[in-house]
């Protein structure tokens, strides 16, 4: 077997997100080096929080978990308590951690982690607003030659935004954070609403999870329940969809995925674009292509990893 892939996950949990650590944590194929929580779906005192609630549930309490930014880079924050309730893992009613949270930094922890890797070796792995990875890269740039890949949620094109009618949350929170993480030469690989929206937890889906007859599985129940309440009624659909998990399936079976190499750039003027991705899908510029872009996903097959792998834990 390959040496497991290392990987830091930086996230703003959020009942997806929730969903993506603990897939990431029950996945051998993945060392997850730590985890960076970052002020996004709810504050930073929440979201750090919540990650050390599921690395305890997912029987990990010796992951690291680091505190990274309070706010975005320029703009002020906003959350999304009306999506992920006051506390950002509303659901399941999940004891308060008694895992440390690491001293230090977020950013610092990046930054020092990848210094002390060799070229290629660590991917970031960011669900949330992109705050932390762009102070990161805008502290130390040497680190932009060390990162294997930057495997991200955020950004839509042809499904619009979900926060605005262009934009996005994560890039939306963030936009300027984007802009320096899609201009830094890092390849980037995309996950935006145009294949996340074809990840849907539909009943039969949740009920499987539920099946498991195990914690994990009756707590993934409960979250996934709670989250998707907005987005059926908005949406109209058996099941909202499934938006961090698709980057830690990335990079487990990458073959669930298909999309095409584009240019990716961020709105950061225009306040009734702010954050919108304009992705040249049809390649009508001459725009750099700074992105793999994902658009389709076997969405049965991710379901089965995901509850395959839930089941382990
Ligand atoms: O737009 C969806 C993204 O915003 C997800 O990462 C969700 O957790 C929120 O952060
Ligand atoms: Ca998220």
């Amino acid at each position: 077997m390959t040496a497991a892939r290392k990987i830091i996950i930086d996230t703003d949990p959020g009942q997806d997100d929730a969903l993506a650590l603990l897939l990431a944590l029950a996945s051998p194929e993945l060392d997850v080096l730590g985890i960076t929580a970052v002020a996004g779906n709810v504050p930073l005192a929440l979201t750090e929080k919540n990650a050390r609630k599921i690395c305890e549930l997912a029987g990990k309490p010796g992951t690291k978990v680091f505190a990274g930014a309070i706010r975005p880079l320029v703009r002020d924050l906003v959350t999304a308590e009306h999506v992920h309730g006051r506390t950002g893992l509303d659901g399941p009613d999940l004891p308060e951690p008694e895992m440390p949270l690491q001293d230090g930094h977020a950013v610092d922890f990046i930054i020092d982690t990848l210094m002390a890797h060799g070229e290629g070796e660590i991917t970031l792995c960011p669900l949330g607003p992109l705050t932390n990875i762009a102070l990161a890269l805008n502290r130390e740039p040497r680190i932009a030659t060390r990162i294997r890949e930057i495997v991200l949620m955020g950004g839509g094109f042809f499904e619009g935004g979900n926060v605005t009618p262009t934009a996005e949350f994560n890039i939306y929170v963030d936009p300027h954070a984007a802009d320096v993480v899609l201009r830094s030469g890092v390849p980037v690989v995309m996950m935006p609403l145009d294949v996340t929206h074809k990840a849907l937890t539909t009943r039969a889906r949740i009920a499987a999870i539920r099946a498991l007859d195990t914690k994990v599985g009756a707590a993934c129940a409960e979250l996934l329940e709670f989250f998707e309440r907005f987005d059926e009624e908005k949406y109209g659909t058996d099941g909202g969809p499934l938006h961090d998990p698709c980057v830690i399936a990335y990079l487990l079976k990458p073959e669930l995925f298909t999309g095409r190499s584009c240019n990716v750039t961020v709105e950061t003027g225009s306040e009734l674009t702010m954050g919108m991705t304009v992705i040249d899908w049809w390649r009508v510029t001459d725009r750099p292509e700074n992105a793999l872009v994902m658009r389709d996903i076997d969405d049965d097959g991710f379901f089965t990893l995901l509850t395959e792998r839930l089941a382990r834990l």
